[in-house]
């Protein structure tokens, strides 16, 4: 792989609307913005809520900050994304298990947490803003910006 190949990402959270679609959304403006080719995307564990968009509170906090939610509605992971994307990065850990339980053994993808990108982070998942108020969403929004700074690092780097 090297730093002018087309990388495949998918976010992964539990809804598919708060948190994964908001890495989708941050990352693929981090990845424009340093001229990596990237098809980005974002899926939901469950899909209590396929066809909606993103939370309000998730529209709010990422637009003020200049990230794009167009053509983002919730859907749920399906055994093609496991052949269809290069990387899978889960939120948090029981994103993750219920994505390795759900990986079919050929799969190619590589899986994992998204803030074991973040070198000296002192959280290892996205904590699930859903319940709480506006300060979580900005918090996850944070986590989000330096795990995709992150990436965009990794994905740079000839490999
Ligand atoms: P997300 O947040 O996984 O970041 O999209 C949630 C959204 C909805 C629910 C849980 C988490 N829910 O239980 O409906």
């Amino acid at each position: 792989m090297t730093a002018n190949s087309s990388h495949s990402v998918l976010f992964v959270c539990l809804g598919n609307i708060c948190r994964s679609p908001l890495a989708e959304a941050v990352f693929r403006s981090k990845a424009q913005q340093a001229g990596i080719s990237a098809s980005v995307d974002s899926a939901g564990i469950i899909n209590y809520h396929a066809g909606k968009r993103p939370d309000p509170r998730v529209l709010e906090v990422g637009q003020n900050n200049g990230y794009s939610f167009e053509n983002s509605y919730s859907r749920q992971v399906v055994t093609a994304d496991f052949n269809n994307f290069d990387y899978i990065f889960a939120m948090d850990t029981d994103n993750l298990e219920a994505l390795i339980s759900l990986r079919p053994k050929a799969s190619p993808a590589q899986v994992g947490l998204f803030l074991s990108l973040v070198e000296h982070c002192d959280e290892s998942e996205v904590p699930d803003p859903y319940y709480g108020g506006i300060d979580g969403f900005k918090h996850t929004l944070q986590l989000i910006e330096q795990a995709s700074e992150a990436l965009v690092e990794y994905l740079r780097e000839p490999k």
